[in-house]
């Protein structure tokens, strides 16, 4: 999909980020539903289908929101531990009012929701162990159904100039306070294939930097329907 396909109308972008209960999110919502090309590599995955999505680690809910505007109407639940993101996602929904929309507290260390469908995790992992990595991983695969996807995007550890700028922007982000914690550890692309293709994904694995200056892939994991 080109990105006239995938770009928010100018209109829906200020109708979304004015859903925002604070003057930093409106501005973070525009900032972020405007130049990030993930939103769009999530809907080139999902256009049309009728599964339900699950978004670990879903901040304020912007995926849903990109959705709805784009079209899609299949559920979508997400979660997050940070319990002020939440309080705005869920604020967002009800002003929005968008119909199966559902946001919970919870932390994706801990606890799992029952769910068979799409699953999406965007730039959460860079928090975890390796050891938390891969079993994230292979509970967010077991409830991949079948012709569902697992989509993530991560940014992948190498020594390139995108992976340092990477690493800067996420202590920054702590620093700021807008994540609760720094990063942890960064991935690698042979854990994606050697622990998603066991729990029976078929992974694939391309640059998703778009006018973005971060070391971000696109790890799909399809499971055949
Ligand atoms: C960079 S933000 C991405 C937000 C959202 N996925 C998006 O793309 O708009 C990372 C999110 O992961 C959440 N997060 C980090 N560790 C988490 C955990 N253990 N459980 C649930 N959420 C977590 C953070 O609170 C934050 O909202």
């Amino acid at each position: 999909m080109n990105h006239e396909e995938t770009a928010l109308s100018p209109e829906n972008l200020e109708a979304i980020a004015s859903l925002c209960p604070r003057r930093w999110d409106y501005y973070y919502t525009r900032s972020k539903l405007s130049t990030d090309p993930v939103y769009g590599a999530v809907l080139a995955h999902v256009r049309g289908s009728k599964l339900p999505l699950l978004d670990i680690g879903c901040g304020i809910g912007l995926l849903s929101h990109y959705l709805r505007a784009m079209g899609q109407d299949a559920a979508v639940t997400g979660f997050d531990y940070d319990a002020r993101k939440i309080k705005a996602a869920c604020i967002m929904a009800v002003r929005a009012g968008v119909r199966d929309v559902h946001f919970d507290h919870g932390d994706a260390r801990t606890q799992m929701p029952d769910f068979h469908g799409h699953v999406v995790i965007l730039d959460i992992l860079q928090f975890f162990t390796e050891a938390e990595q891969n079993t994230l991983l292979t509970s967010a695969a077991a409830r991949v159904a079948p012709g569902g996807s697992l989509i993530i995007r991560s940014g992948l550890q190498d020594d390139s100039w995108r992976f340092r700028i990477t690493v800067f922007v996420d202590y920054f982000a702590k620093f700021c306070l807008w994540m609760k914690a720094a990063p942890t550890r960064y991935p690698d692309a042979a854990q994606f294939h050697r622990v998603l293709e066991k729990a029976g994904l078929e992974v694939s694995i391309q640059p998703l930097w778009g006018g973005t200056p971060f070391n971000n892939f696109l790890i799909i994991g399809q499971r055949a329907g």
